[in-house]
């Protein structure tokens, strides 16, 4: 594991490494299998950076649930622009489900709120969100995560999914931004 490494401009330092993700997401899975009737769960992958952390956790998830993916953006370099854009649809059946969103990071919280907003109309029998991360000083959105794995200071963080300007998602572990 790299201590620090540079991506464009910035450079970034080891925040938490594979192992304690690992273990967090072994936890929160334990946490929501234990709160739903799996034939009936729709876990619902948000794009991109939920990716890794959906990979890990789902393989430690019953079969017989249901997985489908929605493509969200709204950030923009190293800040949220404010602005949520949806770039697919809901393609999967969610009437009477219990849905469960897996999310990489909570920061702003602007992005869960208009996606549990545009979830609602599709009648489903619960909403439940569940993220890696959560940045309790930066959140000022409507809805708060149901499931949290960490919950981490208000700094730009990088790896295991999450991007800076499209690179540095595919790193085992977690950085953060020096400054
Ligand atoms: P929010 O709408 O501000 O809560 O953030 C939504 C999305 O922005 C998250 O799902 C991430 O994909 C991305 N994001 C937020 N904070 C960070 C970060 O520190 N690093 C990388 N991506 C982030
Ligand atoms: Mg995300």
């Amino acid at each position: 594991m790299q201590q620090e490494l540079k991506i464009k401009d910035k450079t970034f330092e080891i925040y938490l490494s594979e192992e304690e993700i690992k273990k967090e997401v072994f936890r929160l899975s334990e946490e929501v299998r234990a709160d739903f009737d799996s034939d009936n769960l729709v876990f619902l992958i948000v794009l991109n950076g939920a990716f890794m952390f959906a990979s890990d956790f789902l393989k430690l998830c019953e079969p017989n649930c249901f997985i489908s993916f929605i493509k969200i953006s709204s950030y923009q370099g190293t800040s949220s622009t404010g602005k949520v854009n949806f770039e697919s649809e809901i393609n999967v059946d969610l009437n009477n489900k219990d849905v469960v969103i897996l999310e990489d990071i909570v920061d702003t919280g602007l992005s869960i709120t208009e996606l549990s907003k545009k979830l609602a109309d599709y009648n489903p029998k619960s909403i439940n969100i569940c993220s890696l991360l959560f940045k309790p000083d930066s959140f000022k959105g409507e809805v708060i995560p149901d499931y949290i794995g960490f919950k981490i200071p208000n700094k730009f963080v990088l790896g295991y999914g999450m991007d800076y300007l499209q690179k540095g998602r595919n790193l085992k572990d977690l950085y953060q931004l020096k400054e």
